[in-house]
């Protein structure tokens, strides 16, 4: 999941649910300045642990529903969006209408090439197929880790229809309501 990391890349990384921060580690193994990674976390105790572990990390205590309003204070745009998402949450638990808020609000927030990073146990996708379809997002496994126990998929989920250029006008990404639910090869629009 940490490969979806490129330190000298522009742009912040947010990890969501970060628990204890194993995968926290593994982000700052990158080589990513932990100025440049924010966690979400809604237990609070596992959040005093983070402190703890990564004093120069920002950690934010809130369930990542919530996402808009949790950021609200993090300058993400001056370098263009965050480049990753990188969800520990159980996604495929939660109820429809929550995953649903929890990618549209980190498909907002990301950059045009930025990623959202899930695992899961499922053979399927690892969220609900609509709510990933309504947030903007088309997915696709990337890996198969054999070593956890029980084996798990990494899947990346990317903006759908990364952005609409036209000569002249600036970047800016197609709403959600007007994504091809064709996947996208995103070099093509680059
Ligand atoms: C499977 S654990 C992640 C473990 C973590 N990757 C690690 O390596 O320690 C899931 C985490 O998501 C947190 N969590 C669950 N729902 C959440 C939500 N809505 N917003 C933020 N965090 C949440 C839980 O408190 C827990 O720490």
């Amino acid at each position: 999941m940490a490969r979806v990391v490129d330190p000298v890349q522009k742009g912040l990384v947010v990890e969501l649910g970060p628990g204890t921060g194993s995968l926290t580690e593994e982000l700052l193994a990158t080589g990513l300045a932990p100025d440049r990674l924010v966690l979400v976390e809604k237990n609070r105790r596992f959040c005093d642990i983070l402190r703890e572990r990564y004093p120069r990390v920002r950690i934010i205590h809130g369930g990542a529903e919530a996402l808009h309003d949790l950021l609200a204070d993090v300058d993400l745009w001056s370098t263009g969006g965050a480049q990753a998402v990188v969800s520990g949450l159980p996604l495929l638990s939660m109820l429809r209408e929550t995953q649903e808020a929890i990618l549209t609000q980190s498909h907002d927030l990301l950059s045009v090439e930025g990623r959202f990073v899930q695992f899961t146990y499922s053979l399927g996708a690892p969220a609900s197929r609509a709510a990933i379809a309504k947030a903007g997002f088309q997915g696709r496994r990337v890996a198969h880790v054999w070593s956890n126990l029980p084996p798990a998929w990494v899947w990346y989920l990317e903006p759908a229809m990364a952005f609409a250029i036209s000569p002249g006008e600036s970047r800016s990404r197609a709403p959600a309501s007007e994504i091809a639910t064709e996947p996208v090869d995103r070099r093509q629009l680059a």
